[in-house]
């Protein structure tokens, strides 16, 4: 680590420190990482959703994203996921990526939802302009759109070395069973999913079968798109929470939905700073084994 990397690291690690994080282990070097079934390559369980990246060109906008993405890399954070459906969410990404200077450290997940062979591989030149990338590390499916047609092509490309692995997204259960005869066939090397303490659907069938074919799983709407806070409101979490060091509602979250044994990472949407600061926190300690998170559940429809 050079001197640079070690100031930025350690503000980071100050930064979870004041969370309750010990300082011994505070350290993105000591974040909990899964790794990815296709490839063996190790991944932090704390990616980056940018659904709400899609901003104007001004200054006032750009600002505190470029603050939340800047404390994510301090951190230690690697996946970030975004869409040609989330507005104008890849150029930001790719200007503020390109002036952070911190594309090499990332893996840049994106998607595509067009149909045809001509108009999936232009979407798919489009996004890795707009993300200034030479590689993009996943390619995801939209919620289903267009994948007979996609899949041949993300192959080609995968070949070719343009994107590394390939995948498919959903976030509603009324796709499940759909998305669950796709994932048959084409096996990817990740699906995206929606699972949290409020929706629980995925590990009835999608997770066990991503398991099963070797898939990676993100995990996405961990919150349910930020729903659940409001839901519990000021409830204070359990004292045995700490046990496997949830020390927020966020963490209590996110450890739940990436304990799961076929979750490899969660992608919190984060706009803020300390949002990226509280969230990282789950990436620390350890996470709930399966009894635990079976009193996460009864403690969470107790509420
Ligand atoms: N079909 C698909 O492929 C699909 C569908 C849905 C979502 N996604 C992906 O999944 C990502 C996550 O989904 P989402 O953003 O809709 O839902 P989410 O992650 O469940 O919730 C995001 C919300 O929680 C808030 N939040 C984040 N950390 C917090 C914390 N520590 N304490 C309190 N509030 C916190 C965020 O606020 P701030 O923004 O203010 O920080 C935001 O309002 C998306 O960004 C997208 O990349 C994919």
């Amino acid at each position: 680590m050079d001197r640079r990397e070690f100031t930025k690291a350690g503000a980071g690690a100050l930064a979870l420190t004041t969370l309750g994080v010990s300082s011994a282990t505070a350290g993105p070097e000591h974040m909990i990482r899964k790794a990815i079934p296709s490839s063996g390559e190790k991944i932090p369980i704390v990616g980056l959703g940018t659904n709400r990246y899609g901003v104007d060109n001004s200054e006032a906008s750009r600002a505190p994203l470029r603050a939340a993405l800047r404390r994510f890399k301090e951190l230690g954070g690697a996946l970030i996921d975004t869409a040609p459906q989330y507005r104008s969410s890849e150029t930001v990404l790719g200007d503020l990526i390109d002036e952070l200077g911190i594309r090499d450290e990332l893996f840049i997940a994106t998607k595509t939802d067009v149909s045809g062979a001509a108009e999936t591989d232009r979407q798919m030149q489009d996004s890795t302009q707009k993300l200034r990338t030479g590689t993009l590390d996943l390619m995801q499916v939209h919620n289903l759109r267009g994948w007979k047609t996609a899949f041949p092509v993300m192959r080609d490309w995968q070949r070719e070395g343009r994107i590394r692995y390939i995948g498919m997204s959903t976030s509603r259960a009324s796709q499940y069973a759909d998305f669950e005869a796709v994932m048959r066939k084409e096996k990817p090397d990740f699906i995206q999913v929606n699972y949290s303490l409020e929706q629980r659907e995925a590990a009835d069938r999608i997770l066990p079968l991503a398991a099963d074919l070797g898939a990676a799983v993100i995990i996405n709407r961990a919150f349910g798109g930020g729903r659940i806070f409001d839901a519990v409101g000021d409830e204070p979490l359990p004292k045995w929470a700490q046990d496997f060091g949830a020390r927020s509602w966020a963490q209590f979250l996110l450890k739940y939905a990436v304990g799961h044994s076929a979750a490899t990472l969660a992608i919190p949407g984060m706009t803020k700073v300390h949002h990226v600061d509280d969230n990282f926190g789950a990436a620390h300690g350890r996470l709930p084994d399966a009894e635990e998170r079976q009193r996460q559940e009864a403690f969470y429809d107790s509420l």
